[in-house]
């Protein structure tokens, strides 16, 4: 018999909703060329918001039995995203940048799982894994188009973590070690469905926002 490990049913039982988000118009056109240096800015804007709220409540669950594994200053983004987004804005770009609708709700629920630890590791695995793997695609695929070399994308550089391949596999082995029973296994896995979910509809936002613009 083989026994399926929780990191393994959480990547299979969530492939379509990493794939919806993947396969999202705005990611797409950016990938494959038809998207701009101002859609590329327009979404670091919105990771700004979001990695101040996931950065605020990791601090806050530093000292919790389940996060601590988790949360790690090699991890942290922030400082990288407002290096870009000066960068790629100006200096007064924080006058420049506002939340779209889902960025608000998505922040709103980072805040709300600050007291569900399974919860923010839930959206912690989402976003960090992610930027670890499609992340470092996107990364080379913008260095190409826009030009950039380490300005403006730096929030995909991880400078403290030498081996992507082995940080994930860690980060796996520590969600298997979580201590989670079945039914927390099922309402982290709904967790994380959800946190695509708000990256997908993050991605029709930024069409929809691109297209009242034009
Ligand atoms: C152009 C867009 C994207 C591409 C090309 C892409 C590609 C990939 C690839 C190739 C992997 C597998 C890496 C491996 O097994 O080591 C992966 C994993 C992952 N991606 Fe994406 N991805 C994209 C967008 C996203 C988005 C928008 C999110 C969510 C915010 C995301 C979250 C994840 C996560 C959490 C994993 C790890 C799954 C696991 O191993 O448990 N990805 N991605």
């Amino acid at each position: 018999m083989t026994v399926t490990s929780f990191s393994e049913a959480l990547r299979t039982r969530t492939r379509h909703d990493h794939d919806d988000s993947e396969g999202a118009a705005f990611m797409r056109d950016l990938m494959s060329g038809a998207g701009t240096r101002e859609d590329y800015i327009a979404l670091v804007a919105q990771h700004f918001f979001i990695y101040e709220a996931l950065e605020q409540v990791a601090r806050r669950l530093r000292d919790d039995p389940v996060a601590a594994s988790f949360v790690t200053d090699k991890l942290t983004r922030l400082p990288a995203l407002e290096a870009d987004l000066e960068f790629l804005i100006g200096p007064s770009w924080r006058e420049q940048v506002a939340p779209l609708p889902t960025t608000v709700d998505y922040v709103a629920r980072i805040h709300e799982v600050a007291d569900w630890p399974g919860g923010f590791v839930a959206h912690h695995y989402t976003r960090y894994l992610g930027d670890l793997s499609g992340g470092q695609i996107i990364l080379r695929v913008m260095q190409k188009r826009f030009g950039f070399d380490t300005n403006g994308v730096g929030f995909y550089l991880f400078d403290e973590i030498a081996d992507p391949a082995e940080f994930k596999n860690t980060y796996r082995a520590q969600l298997d070690a979580a201590g989670w029973d079945a039914d927390e296994r099922e309402r982290v896995i709904e967790e994380v469905v959800r946190a695509y979910r708000y990256n997908t509809d993050l991605f029709n936002d930024l069409a929809r926002a691109k297209q009242a613009a034009a």
